[in-house]
């Protein structure tokens, strides 16, 4: 049977010729490390919300007055609605998890330098895009947790003179969060936010595959030595082939990827769902303290900690810019890291100064 269509499909497409070409004939380094692996367990892990988000919206009513109460019947009546609602919330973290590794293996090994400064910058849109998925996706549930961070979340833009009340009633469609944010938000999640992804993924893969991956900088090919002066595809012809050998290590990863989901669904289902996601929103009732996601803790707190919100905010765009540009700022050839020592204790400084906030945010 698989024979007959494997034929088949050789006498219309040439389907060994396509394997070959684009598969086997593909070579990656010899020496790449299990890093590299996270840039297709982040593609994935989004495929896993695209599949879960899809079942969700069977049962979901995008309307205030039933929103929490469909989300509740997914989780206890619609068949295995809790395991695709745990699969969504698991995933959306463990995603922005995996995202953040990538970026930072991806840094630590100088793979942004030149040619692939567009890559860099593709991946960072990819980034903001499913920090958006995540926040749109939060107010959803319309649960007390959703309501007030979103609350919290769109009141950010009115720090800017002129602009920001503008911003911020354009974001809720009125002065407050409503169901009309509830709408705006829905159709920002599952109409407008998905394509784009996927087109920005589109982009990023091309690019990968016209360029040719990087080789890990601590043992350097003599092919990535080689000034860039025009453009050449960096091929290895010592290297391993894309397929089988990188796919299988992708799969391993991918692997480790779904058992940490699983053992997150369970044995700690409530992870990612706090006490105030249990309780209907309501508006007229501000919960003691509301904390974002993990992922929104360092910068939320840097916040509280600057008095001046405008201030606060212009930091932070302008820190989202610079690691969004620099590639452009860091045009050093030099991409071992661990032979540029100021870069290095930069690095290191700025992910510790991370931890500090992100586990100060929690606690405070
Ligand atoms: C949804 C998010 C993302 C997906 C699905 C994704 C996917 C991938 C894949 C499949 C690769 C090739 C294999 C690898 O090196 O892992 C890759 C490489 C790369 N990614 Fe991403 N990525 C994402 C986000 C990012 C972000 C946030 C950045 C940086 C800000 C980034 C920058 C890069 C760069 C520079 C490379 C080239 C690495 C090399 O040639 O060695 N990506 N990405």
């Amino acid at each position: 049977m698989w024979q007959r269509i494997k034929n088949g499909l050789e006498v219309r497409i040439g389907l060994e010729d396509l394997i070959n070409t684009k598969l086997k004939n593909y070579t990656v380094p010899r020496n790449t490390n299990i890093f590299y692996t996270l840039g297709g367990v982040a593609l994935v892990a989004f495929i896993i919300q695209a599949i879960s988000g899809f079942f969700l919206l069977i049962y979901y009513v995008p309307h205030s007055e039933h929103a929490f109460r469909s989300v509740q019947y997914i989780m206890t009546v619609a068949p295995f609605g809790w395991l695709f609602r745990l699969m969504h919330v698991v995933g959306s973290n463990l995603l922005v998890a995996v995202i953040f590794l990538h970026m930072l293996s991806v840094f630590f090994m100088g793979s942004y330098k030149k040619p692939r400064e567009l890559t860099w910058i593709v991946g960072w849109l990819m980034l903001l895009v499913t920090l958006t998925f995540c926040l749109s996706g939060y107010l959803l549930p319309w649960s007390q947790l959703s309501y007030w961070t979103t609350t919290v979340v769109t009141a950010m833009p009115t720090a800017f003179p002129y602009v920001g009340d503008y911003i911020a009633n354009l974001l809720r469609g009125g002065e407050f969060v409503s169901g009309i944010t509830l709408n705006r938000f829905f159709a920002l999640h599952v109409a407008f936010l998905p394509p784009l992804l996927v087109g920005l993924m589109v982009i990023h893969v091309f690019l990968i595959r016209r360029i040719g991956l990087s080789s890990p900088p601590f043992d350097e090919s003599a092919e990535e030595a080689r000034p860039w002066t025009e453009y050449r595809h960096v091929s290895y012809p010592n290297g391993n082939s894309f397929y089988p050998y990188f796919v299988l290590k992708e799969l391993y990863m991918v692997a480790l990827y779904l058992v940490v989901m699983f053992f997150v669904i369970t044995f700690l289902p409530t992870l990612f769902l706090p006490e105030a996601s249990n309780i209907p929103a309501n508006p007229l009732r501000t919960p003691a303290y509301i904390k974002p996601q993990w992922y929104f803790l360092a910068p939320y707190q840097m916040l509280k900690l600057i008095p001046n919100k405008f201030l606060g905010i212009s930091m932070q765009i302008a820190l989202i810019g610079t690691f969004l540009l620099w590639p452009f700022f860091d045009t050093k050839k030099e991409r071992n890291i661990l032979k540029r020592p100021l870069l290095l204790a930069t690095f290191t400084a700025s992910l510790l100064l991370w931890v500090v906030l992100t586990m100060w945010g929690r606690s405070s």
